[in-house]
């Protein structure tokens, strides 16, 4: 079986390197792709590069590169809600796209009020592949866990009322820049997928962005990966 694991920084994948251990690296129009051979499987290793039209680009090189049968796109997220804290994981029973706007007409000197912007009816979510959101939610991790509803776009959001809209608006669970391209083009392509995000920080109860967490994750998709190919 051939699986693609995505992400957008070093620090997302720098533990996943170490264990995989890839014998060969293909850089394709400037994304990097890290080719290791695992107990009879092939693990791609991709390196998005942070947002959304890069994560959209490297799905599509990846897949049409390695053919995979499953994609994860995996790393770290900002908490939308008050109770989620850094180093807890949501298992992204879908991904929602939360930058897709229009606002309403204003003249010159009227200012800007993102609160009273409105979702576009082209908003989408995508959902990853049931049966691996039930295969990771089988696997243990030490710490909360939760399946529900990531964000996805291309901001880092740091003001709270804004935060809180687009929860209401969306209902997720934290915010990051690639889950939801790296679910759509592997929808568009028919290529099972899964969205995994750990909490690095959380603008509404102030705990700073700790990088740290991205190597927890990826010891939870080694261990996710050593029971798919199993099964
Ligand atoms: N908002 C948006 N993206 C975040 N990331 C971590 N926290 C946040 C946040 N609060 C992730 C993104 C991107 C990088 C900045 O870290 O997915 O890759």
């Amino acid at each position: 079986m051939t699986i693609i694991i995505q992400g957008a920084m070093d620090c997302e994948l720098d533990v996943l390197r170490e264990h995989f251990a890839p014998a060969k690296t293909k850089t394709v129009a400037g994304y990097d792709f890290f080719i290791s051979s695992y107990k009879g499987n092939d693990i791609i290793l991709s390196k998005t590069d942070v947002g959304l039209i890069n994560a959209s680009a490297a799905t599509v090189i990846g897949i049409n590169e390695f053919s995979p049968a499953l994609v994860i796109n995996q790393g770290c997220a900002g908490g939308h809600i008050p109770e989620i804290k850094n180093g807890e994981l949501v298992i992204g029973e879908k991904s929602v796209y939360i930058n897709n706007f229009y606002t309403h007409p204003k003249g010159a000197g009227e200012g800007s009020d993102s609160l009273d912007w409105y979702p576009s009816k082209r908003s989408y979510a995508v959902p990853s592949t049931p049966e691996y959101v039930q295969l990771a939610d089988g696997i243990a991790f030490d710490g909360k866990k939760r399946i529900g509803t990531l964000g996805s776009g291309d901001m880092f959001s740091q003001e709270v009322d804004r935060i809180n809209y687009l929860h209401g608006l969306f209902g997720e669970l934290c915010e990051d820049m690639e889950s939801v391209a790296a679910l759509k083009v592997c929808e568009a392509f028919g290529v099972d997928r899964l969205a995994l995000r750990i909490i690095s920080n959380n603008e509404i109860t102030l705990q700073a962005f700790d990088y740290g967490v991205c190597k927890t994750l990826q010891k939870f998709v080694i261990a996710l990966v050593d029971k798919i190919i199993c099964v």
